[in-house]
C-alpha cells in the first residue's frame, strides 16, 4: 500500500538519509509543538472557564517557567542549527577527487559534457559509489539542477558557475527536474540521471568520440591564439597558466584570489576585472566569441595543465607521475557556491 504512495523520493546518494533525519526531526518538533498548543489550549478552555462568582485572581509570573520555556528552545533551536549546517556544509563542499562533469543549461534543455569528452543531453550518466561534482551554467535565464532521489538542488546562473555534488549509491534511474520557473516549457526541462555500475560506466564513457575534454580545451586554446601571450616559457605577455589552476593569485589591486572554475571563466569574458599582478590590460574580452561549451573546456584544459587538479582524462598519467602531488587537497576557499 505505501509501495504505491510514497511520501519519499527513493534514497539514491550518500547524502539522502542525513537530509531526510534531519527533516523527520524538524517534523517530528514542529507536530510535537503543535500537540502541545492543542492541548494546552483545550485543557485551559475547559479548565478557566467561566463560573458564575468565581474572579480571576492576578499573578506575578513565574521566572522557573519563563526560564524553562526559554531555554529548551534555545537549545532546540541550536541543534537543529548546528545539524543543518553540518549537512549543508557537506552538500556544499565537493571531495577534491570527483569525477567532473560540465552542465549547460538553457531554455529548456540540460546540456552535460563530461570530462572524459561525452557528451548527452537531457540525461547524465554517473557510476555508482564516486563522488561527481557537476559546474554548472546557463546561456539565458536562472534554472535549478533538481535530483530529488540524491536531495540535491542548485540554481544554474548564467554568467558565473554553481557547483554541486553527489555520491549515487543506487543503480537505477532517477529523475531530473528543473526546480526554477525558466519560461513556459519549464516543466518539460526535464530528464534521466543514469546510475550504473562501475563496469557499465567504464564502457559507457570510454565510448567517447571526440576525446577528454581538456583536449578540446587544449585544441581552442590554439585556435583563439591564447598561447601566444600565455606562453609556458614564461617570455609572453600574459601569464604562463601552467599549474595556476586551483593556485592563489595576486591581482594588480592587491586583492589575492584563488584560482578556480569561476575565476578562469571571469578571465576569459572579462579580462580586466581581475587583472593579474605586472601584467598589462590588453587582453581582449571573449565574451561572444566563445560557447558556454567552449569555456567548459578551457576551463578543464587548464586544470588539465595544473598539478594541484588533474583532469579526467589526465587523471591516470599524472597518478602514476606524482602518486602524492602536494597540492591535492584543494583549499576549501576555492569552492564556488
Ligand atoms: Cu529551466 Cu525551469
Amino acid at each position: 500500500m505505501l509501495n504505491n504512495f510514497p511520501l519519499w523520493p527513493v534514497q539514491a546518494s550518500t547524502l539522502a538519509h542525513r537530509v531526510d533525519a534531519l527533516y523527520i526531526f524538524l517534523l517530528v518538533i514542529g507536530g510535537l509543538m503543535a500537540l502541545l498548543v492543542c492541548t494546552l489550549l483545550i485543557v485551559f478552555a475547559a479548565r478557566f472557564r467561566y463560573r458564575p462568582g468565581v474572579r480571576a485572581e492576578q499573578i506575578e509570573g513565574s521566572t522557573a517557567l519563563e526560564i524553562t520555556w526559554s531555554v529548551i528552545p534555545f537549545v532546540v533551536f541550536m541543534a537543529i542549527f548546528v545539524w543543518g549546517s553540518a549537512v549543508y556544509f557537506s552538500e556544499r563542499t565537493p571531495p577534491a577527487d570527483s569525477t567532473e562533469v560540465y552542465v549547460v543549461a538553457k531554455q529548456w534543455m540540460w546540456k552535460v559534457e563530461h570530462a572524459e569528452g561525452q557528451r548527452e543531453i537531457n540525461e547524465l550518466h554517473v557510476p555508482v559509489g564516486r563522488d561527481v561534482k557537476l559546474i554548472m551554467t546557463s546561456q539565458d535565464v536562472i534554472h535549478s539542477f533538481y535530483i530529488p532521489a540524491f536531495r540535491i538542488k542548485q540554481d544554474v546562473l548564467p554568467g558565473r558557475y554553481t557547483v554541486e555534488w553527489f555520491r549515487a549509491t543506487k543503480p537505477g534511474v532517477y529523475h531530473l527536474f528543473c526546480a526554477e520557473y525558466c519560461g513556459t516549457q519549464h516543466s518539460g526541462m526535464v530528464g534521466d540521471i543514469v546510475v550504473q555500475d562501475p563496469a557499465h560506466y567504464e564502457a559507457w564513457i570510454n565510448g567517447s568520440p571526440s576525446g577528454p575534454l581538456s583536449a578540446t580545451g587544449e585544441k581552442i586554446f590554439a585556435e583563439l591564439g591564447c598561447s601566444t601571450c600565455h606562453r609556458s616559457d614564461a617570455q609572453g605577455r600574459g601569464p604562463d597558466l601552467q599549474g595556476v589552476y586551483g593556485t592563489p593569485v595576486q591581482l594588480e589591486d592587491g586583492r589575492i584570489v584563488t584560482a578556480d572554475e569561476n575565476y578562469v571563466r571571469e578571465c576569459i569574458l572579462d579580462p580586466g576585472s581581475k587583472r593579474v599582478k605586472g601584467f598589462a590590460p590588453i587582453m581582449p574580452t571573449f565574451q561572444g566569441l566563445v560557447s558556454e561549451e567552449q569555456v567548459n573546456a578551457l576551463v578543464a584544459y587548464l586544470k588539465s595543465i595544473s598539478t594541484s587538479k588533474p583532469a579526467e582524462g589526465a587523471r591516470t598519467s599524472a597518478r602514476t607521475a606524482t602518486p602524492e602531488a602536494p597540492g591535492k587537497a584543494q583549499p576549501n576557499g576555492s569552492q564556488v557556491q
